[in-house]
């Protein structure tokens, strides 16, 4: 490893990638945690994340930067000590996603993958607008830290903000409480500190009553989704492989 990315990531980075390499049975599967532990370092991906991963993975730094480069949850730039994210894809947008969005901006001051104060530290905010969250059915939503607050508006999201610009503890509709952007990227590659921290995540409280609702309403009258049938696969010639 080159001696700024050892000094950038440490021997404990370095060990921990190494546990993230060993869930897979071939390293270069190990790319999309290792990014996320990268994040949860410097807040973004920079070049030398990218270098860094290149080196534990035997991958380029060009086959490191095509993926970087491609999945938005990868940032190019210092995030704030939170990632507001608001969703504007169309349930959304039409039910008030794109007046939260604009009402966000001008308060905050800043557009898309724009961070108000100084990245990393506290009350510093990035926002961004985002595709689906996949949760629809709880229009307009925006997430802190990938954490949900549901049918939000532009007064809520407002006051929203000035809470985390302020330090406060704020709770999101569902799910365990935020912890800032990067501790959201050590669990999304695989750490969390404790057992109560891993329960907290995968016990099911993010789940929300309307999206539980339409398969209460299947148990209730015994609906169940038809047999998959077994579906002929077509003999493909010699010639057109
Ligand atoms: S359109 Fe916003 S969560 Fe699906």
């Amino acid at each position: 490893m080159t001696h700024a990315a050892q000094e950038t990531f440490g021997a404990e980075t370095v060990r921990e990638a190494a546990e993230i390499v060993a869930r897979y049975p071939h390293s270069r599967s190990a790319l999309l945690p290792m990014l996320h532990l990268v994040q949860s370092v410097q807040g973004f991906v920079s070049q030398e994340g990218m270098r860094f991963c290149a080196e534990q993975l035997e991958l380029s730094e060009a086959e490191v930067a095509a993926v970087a480069t491609f999945y938005t949850m990868y940032k190019r730039s210092p995030c704030g000590q939170h990632l507001v994210s608001v969703c504007t894809n169309t349930l959304c947008a039409a039910m008030g996603g794109d007046a939260i969005y604009a009402k966000l901006r001008e308060k905050l001051g800043v557009g898309h993958e724009e961070t108000v104060g100084i990245p990393g530290e506290p009350g510093s905010l990035t926002l961004e607008h985002a595709e689906c969250l996949a949760a629809c059915d709880l229009a307009p939503v925006l997430q802190v830290d990938y954490e949900y607050f549901d049918k939000q508006t532009p007064e809520s999201a407002a006051e929203l903000v000035d809470r985390l610009r302020a330090g406060e503890a704020v709770q999101p509709s569902r799910g365990p409480g935020l912890r800032g952007f990067r501790a959201a990227e050590r669990q999304l590659a695989g750490f969390f500190d404790g057992e109560a921290e891993l329960e907290s995540v995968v016990d099911g409280s993010a789940q929300a009553v309307e999206t539980l609702r339409g398969a209460q309403i299947a148990a209730e009258h015994g609906w169940a989704a038809p047999e998959v049938q077994d579906v002929p696969i077509p003999e493909v010639e010699e010639g057109a492989k």
